[in-house]
C-alpha cells in the first residue's frame, strides 16, 4: 500500500502505470472511511488493473458555518480497511498542495446544482466539481465510483464529465445502508443514540413514498405533505427539502408517470443528514 501526498508523485505513479498500458480505477472519498466507501472499493477493485482511492476533506465544498473542522478523520484506520480490500494507492494530499494560495479556477456545472442540496448549500457543488476534475487531472482514472446517496452529487459529476470531454466513466454504487435501514454516512457519528433511532425517519419516509406510489398514489404534493408529516413528527428532526425530481435533470415533478427520485434533507439535532430513494409508478 502506497500513500501518496504530493500530485507530481501520483502522477508519475499513474504514468508508470499507464506506460505499461494498466488501467485505473479511482474511488474519491474524504475518509472516516465506513462499509458504504469499502463496497465502492469492492466493485471498483475488478474493474482495472490497479484501485486508487483519495482521501481528502476537501474545503471548497464546506460552506461557512459548516463542519470542515470538525468533520471526522482517523488517517491509519482507513488506511487498514481499505487495504483490506485491495486498495494499492492512497492518495492523500494537503489543502495547500491541492489549493495553494494563488488558486483562482472552479468548476461550476448550472442547472441541476440549483435545487435540492445545491439551492441549501450554495457553492457546494462548485466545490464537488472542482476538487473531483483536480483528481481526475491527477490521477486519469479510466473508471471512477461514487454512492448513490449522494444523488445529486452523482448526477452533478455524471453531467461534468459529458460536458467536458473527460475520458472517465462515471459508475455508481447503490446506497449501502445499516441493518436497520439508515443510510451510511460518515456524519453519522455526530449523532446521540437518542438521535440514531430518530434519523430512522429518513428511511421509513422514503419507504412508505415507495409503498404510495406502489399503490397507485401519482401526485407529487400529496406525496411530499405525507412525507413532511411524517418527518415533522419526530423530535429533534428538521426537514431541509422534501423534493421529488427528474431521475436525470433532476427538476421537479408534479406527478410520478413513469421514475421520480425522492430526495430528502433532514437536520437531526445539528446533524444534516441526507437520502433519497427511487420512485417507480
Ligand atoms: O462524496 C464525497 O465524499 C465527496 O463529496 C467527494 C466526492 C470525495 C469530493 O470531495
Amino acid at each position: 500500500m502506497e500513500i501518496i501526498r504530493e500530485i507530481q508523485a501520483m502522477k508519475e505513479w499513474v504514468r508508470a502505470a499507464r506506460k505499461k498500458g494498466e488501467t485505473v480505477c479511482l474511488v474519491p472519498t474524504m475518509g472516516y472511511l465506513h462499509e458504504g466507501h469499502l463496497d465502492l472499493m469492492r466493485m471498483g477493485r475488478p474493474l482495472a488493473d490497479h484501485l486508487v482511492i483519495s482521501i481528502f476533506v476537501n474545503p471548497t465544498q464546506f460552506g461557512a458555518g459548516e463542519d470542515l473542522d470538525r468533520y471526522p478523520r482517523d488517517l491509519p484506520r482507513d488506511i487498514e480497511l481499505s487495504e483490506s480490500v485491495g486498495v494499492e494507492c492512497i492518495f492523500h494530499p494537503e489543502a495547500s498542495e491541492m489549493y495553494p494560495p494563488d488558486y483562482c479556477t472552479y468548476v461550476n456545472v448550472e442547472n441541476i446544482t440549483s435545487g435540492l442540496c445545491g439551492a441549501s448549500r450554495p457553492g457546494h457543488f462548485r466545490g464537488v466539481a472542482t476538487v473531483v476534475a483536480k483528481l481526475f487531472n491527477i490521477v486519469e482514472p479510466d473508471i471512477a465510483i461514487f454512492g448513490e446517496k449522494d444523488y445529486q452529487q452523482l448526477a452533478v459529476l455524471k453531467k461534468m464529465v459529458e460536458d467536458l470531454n473527460m475520458n472517465v466513466q462515471i459508475l455508481a454504487h447503490p446506497t449501502v445502508r445499516e441493518n436497520d435501514g439508515l443510510a451510511m454516512s460518515s456524519r453519522n457519528k455526530y449523532l446521540t443514540p437518542e438521535q440514531r433511532k430518530n434519523a430512522l425517519v429518513l428511511f421509513w419516509t422514503l419507504k412508505a413514498a415507495r409503498e404510495r406510489v406502489k399503490q397507485g398514489e401519482r401526485s407529487a404534493a400529496v406525496l411530499k405533505s405525507e412525507a413532511a408529516t411524517m418527518i415533522e413528527q419526530v423530535p429533534e428532526c428538521t426537514i431541509d427539502y422534501v423534493d421529488i425530481v427528474d431521475p436525470v435533470l433532476l427538476t421537479p415533478l408534479e406527478r410520478i408517470e413513469d421514475r421520480a427520485v425522492m430526495a430528502l434533507a433532514v437536520k437531526v439535532g445539528t446533524t444534516r443528514l441526507i437520502d433519497n430513494m427511487t420512485l417507480e409508478a
